[in-house]
């Protein structure tokens, strides 16, 4: 990998430039464990001789473990979901395909669906936290596409996966807020237009302030869509807000600054577990608040590798409207491994492309060792750059991509 002086990079165009190619380094153990795990494989394919020497391995050889433990990545299949702990063997799928390492973190970040551009910034640890808890920006893009364009503001905002999606949609994001500070350095770097508000939304007259930023910021314009994930947990069954209860803490300002503000619309993002807490009541409780601000409301659960996104991942989508339609959810353009498991039928998976895969995604970085890389070098092709790869570069638009590599 080329590696540049500050000086150099200052002459280069940033498209040339490869950012967070960086992979963690591990023990001597965790590489023996690596070494030993063959492509699409897992925990299953350690050797006795060196699973015993982790007191982790031994409980999961004698308990059973998920099969996605220490799994090493398929070059022919979407990833599976990417967490914040992709800098460890033993909590995910997250061994590069080929080469004995862990994935790096441009290549998470590839694997989420960030172009190359996007930067991130901080720790290497808050690094991990920023792309595994980012929505992948082109399912946020698919849903983005689904309401009226204008100005949006993204609460929770983290580095900006929503945003990222949401401006690649034609939306203009106005101001982003998070507690977090690399989380918000992060996204001012990649979204320079945008105000950013590093503030804790549980803390009394936080909303009412912000409310009052976000409405400085919208020059006296119309809010199309305030957008976020707050924690959702601690409704009352009897489908009041408890305000005692800290898990509605971060609710009740998001809806606090919602009632304030009056979008458009509302979207809020959420885990799928959603849907099932306490029998549905939670959901159906999100669902009444916003109706009773003269919302109309829909829920889509999304399966993000059907947009795009080289990882099985899924997320739930909620959206209020005052434009008295329902929002649709987007069409997919790729088929999803787990529907066409199930012969869904309402897909037509012929119809569909076959979703892009690992190797699509991340086979043109330059190969790296374990414990390197560089925060900035020189992007050097490694081999045939796929259409995924041509996209995340800039060097195409999502539409050519669409007619190049889906059907
Ligand atoms: C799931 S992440 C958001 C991911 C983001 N939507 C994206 O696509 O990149 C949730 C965010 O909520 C932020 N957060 C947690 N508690 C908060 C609080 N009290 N006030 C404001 N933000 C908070 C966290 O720092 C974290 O970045």
């Amino acid at each position: 990998m080329g590696i540049a002086t500050s000086e150099s990079f200052n002459e280069l165009a940033s498209e040339n430039l490869l950012y967070n190619h960086v992979s963690p380094k591990l023990s001597d153990l965790d590489m023996e464990v690596v070494r030993s795990v063959r492509p699409g494989g897992n925990w299953k394919d350690i050797p006795l001789n060196v699973a015993q020497k982790s007191a982790r391995l031994r409980q999961i050889r004698a308990s059973g473990g998920r099969t996605t433990y220490y799994g090493r990545l398929s070059e022919n299949l979407p990833s599976y979901t990417i967490n914040t702990y992709f800098n460890r063997p033993g909590n995910g799928t997250f061994i590069h395909p080929v080469q004995d390492r862990l994935i790096s973190i441009r290549e998470a970040a590839r694997l989420q669906s960030f172009p190359d551009s996007y930067r991130f910034l901080g720790s290497t640890s808050s690094m991990y936290k920023q792309i595994g808890n980012a929505i992948p920006p082109l399912l946020a893009r698919a849903i983005g596409e689904q309401v009226k364009r204008g100005q949006v503001v993204d609460l929770f905002a983290g580095a900006g996966g929503l945003s990222e999606g949401l401006s690649q949609a034609g939306h203009s994001v106005i101001l982003a807020s998070d507690i977090n500070p690399k989380m918000c350095e992060t996204h001012k770097y990649n979204h320079p237009k945008s105000a950013v508000v590093c503030s804790d939304l549980s803390k009394r007259n936080s909303a009412k302030e912000l409310a009052s930023q976000i409405d400085d910021a919208v020059h006296g314009k119309s809010l199309r869509m305030i957008a976020g994930g707050p924690p959702c947990q601690g409704f009352s069954t009897a489908g009041k807000w408890d305000s005692h209860d800290v898990r509605n803490q971060l609710f009740i300002p998001f809806m606090e600054i919602v009632e304030r503000l009056m979008p458009d619309y509302v979207l809020i993002e959420n885990v799928p577990g959603l849907q099932w807490m306490k029998n549905g009541v939670v959901l159906k409780n999100m669902l009444s608040i916003l109706r009773g601000l003269d919302y109309s409301t829909s829920a889509h659960l999304l399966r993000a590798e059907e947009f795009g996104v080289p990882q099985r991942r899924r997320r739930l989508f909620i959206l209020g409207s005052r434009q008295g339609e329902d929002v649709d959810p987007p069409p997919a353009h790729f088929y999803s491994l787990e529907r066409g498991k199930r012969r869904s039928e309402t897909l037509h998976l012929d119809e569909l492309a076959s979703p892009v895969s690992v190797g699509e995604a991340i086979m043109d970085l330059p190969p790296i060792n374990s414990g390197s890389g560089e925060h900035v070098s020189i992007y050097e092709r490694n081999g045939h750059q796929s259409m995924y790869q041509f996209l995340m570069r800039g060097q195409i638009t999502w539409t050519r991509f669409l007619e190049k590599r889906a059907k």
